[in-house]
């Protein structure tokens, strides 16, 4: 079987796995775990700020950064199909007490006048007050879509003047970066607090973190414990991060390369693939997933019409070819 799913089915590789047998572990709740604090610190230089906390999931990174700067009962504006709204299960809501509104574009783009329409500052008791905007980059229901920097640094201007806070979903960064060559501080610089994964494109099988000021990192140090978060000797999983970030970063271009090629063949324009995610409409997406894996090609539907493909470390370009043949007979 050829697993184009997601990018979260990859598994750890022999030098992955030995990065994590050699790893120097403690207590990581008593803040002893030197691997852990090892990939904090290098996590939040990366993208530019002070301070980084390492979560078991992306989901649990993004409920607690929104949470830091969006207060019950107040609102985070996103894009409609951010994984924020569809696919953390109403978290936000049921856990954080926050509401949510969505513009939709078809790429999971900012777009300011529709958020300008949305946004709504505090008018005391008369509207829930939007306390944050929320961005996804790259976009993952929107085809892996990159989110131009020029875009984030209006949106920035904006939610400055507004006085309101960004979040970044940025679990798939490290493919925005590679596709782009934008800075990892330039990304970090457009938002308050920041969601990144370890455990999709960069192949760690666990592992994300949220990003953003110390004040705020050591709140969500709390909250976290809140949740059932607090993890002892974690350092092994931080090792398998460490090792991503130092030998999977660049290598992203390949899985970029292999999705256009997929592309092609399922007869959707490379041009329109940023990154390592394909998603396109068919009205039998759910036959054509069938057909695929009778073919011995795994692929998702991620909507009634919406097939999605994802290419991974585990994808060579061998496979990408075999692939692209079972897709485009289809
Ligand atoms: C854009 C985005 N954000 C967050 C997540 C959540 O990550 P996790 O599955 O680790 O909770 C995902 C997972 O696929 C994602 O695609």
């Amino acid at each position: 079987m050829i697993d184009l799913r997601s990018d979260t089915v990859t598994r750890p590789s022999e030098a992955m796995r030995a990065a994590m047998a050699r790893a120097e572990v403690g207590d990581d709740v008593y803040g002893e775990d030197p691997t852990v604090r090892q990939l904090e610190e290098r996590v939040a230089a990366t993208l530019g700020h002070e301070a980084a906390l390492f979560t078991p999931t992306g989901s649990m990174a993004n409920v607690l950064a929104v949470a830091l700067v969006v207060a019950p009962g107040q609102e985070v504006l996103c894009e409609a199909r951010a994984h924020i709204a569809r696919a953390e299960l109403g978290a936000h809501g049921a856990v954080s007490g926050l509401t949510m509104r969505t513009w939709s574009h078809p790429r999971g783009q900012v777009d300011l006048p529709a958020i300008e329409d949305l946004f709504a500052p505090d008018l005391g008791p008369f509207f829930v007050r939007t306390a944050a905007i929320s961005v996804e980059n790259t976009h993952n229901f929107a085809g892996g879509a990159v989110l131009p920097l020029a875009d984030l640094k209006v949106l920035r201007a904006f939610a400055d003047a507004q006085g309101a806070a960004i979040h970044l979903d940025g679990a798939r960064i490290w493919n925005a970066h590679v596709a782009t060559g934008v800075a990892f501080e330039e990304y970090g610089a457009v938002a308050d607090v920041v969601g990144v994964c370890l455990s999709k494109g960069l192949g760690a099988p666990v592992g994300s973190l949220l990003v953003g000021p110390a004040d705020l990192v050591t709140e969500a140090r709390v909250r976290r414990k809140r949740l059932g978060g607090g993890m002892r000797q974690v350092g092994v999983l931080a090792a398998a991060g460490l090792h991503a970030l130092d030998h999977h970063i660049e290598r992203l271009a390949d899985d970029h390369a292999h999705a256009r090629l997929l592309a092609d063949a399922c007869g959707v324009d490379p041009a329109t693939v940023d990154t390592n995610i394909v998603a396109f409409d068919r009205p039998d997406a759910v036959a054509f997933v069938a057909a695929a894996r009778e073919a011995g090609v795994l692929v998702g539907a991620v909507g009634a019409r919406t097939v999605r493909l994802v290419t991974h470390l585990d994808i060579s370009r061998a496979d990408a070819d075999a692939a692209a043949k079972v897709l485009a007979a289809i």
